[in-house]
């Protein structure tokens, strides 16, 4: 059996800051720097969704490109693009809006979706900026 490995990259961008409620200003600046500017600031953000599986015979495909795309683009795309992931997105709502987190919320999101369509989601690879990413693994060790 030849297990492969396939990835979809999409987009989005969207506003957010990193701050605790209960902290002070002084605390939270002194925590999340800059992050933690009271009126925002912006990433273009990319996703990077890494799907495991054996080719189908019939098609050579791991999974359908196409209907991965469509499940990011309804799942991920749609509700965060030019969003305020602190204030305008349901499933982030209570949820410090760190790249690490929202990255555990898409995993959440996508991982049944992906398996229905004959997929196996294991990795997600969230950037933020040309500088810092994280990946995830659904809470798992990386294979
Ligand atoms: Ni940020």
């Amino acid at each position: 059996m030849k297990t492969i490995y396939i990835t979809r990259r999409e987009t989005f961008n969207a506003a957010h800051k990193l701050w605790r409620e209960e902290w002070s200003e002084e605390k939270n600046w002194e925590v999340f720097g800059k992050c933690s500017n009271k009126n925002w600031h912006g990433h273009n953000f990319s996703i990077y969704v890494t799907v495991k599986g054996i080719p189908s015979e019939e098609t050579g495909f791991v999974i359908n490109l196409k209907e991965l795309s469509l499940i990011l683009k309804k799942e991920v795309v749609e509700p965060l693009d030019h969003k305020n992931l602190n204030l305008d997105v349901p499933f982030l709502q209570g949820i410090l809006a760190s790249t690490e987190n929202i990255a555990i919320q898409i995993w959440d999101r996508i991982k049944d979706p992906i398996s229905e369509a004959g997929g196996e989601l294991v990795k997600i690879k969230l950037v933020e900026t040309e500088n810092n990413y994280v990946e995830y693994y659904g809470g798992k060790e990386p294979f």
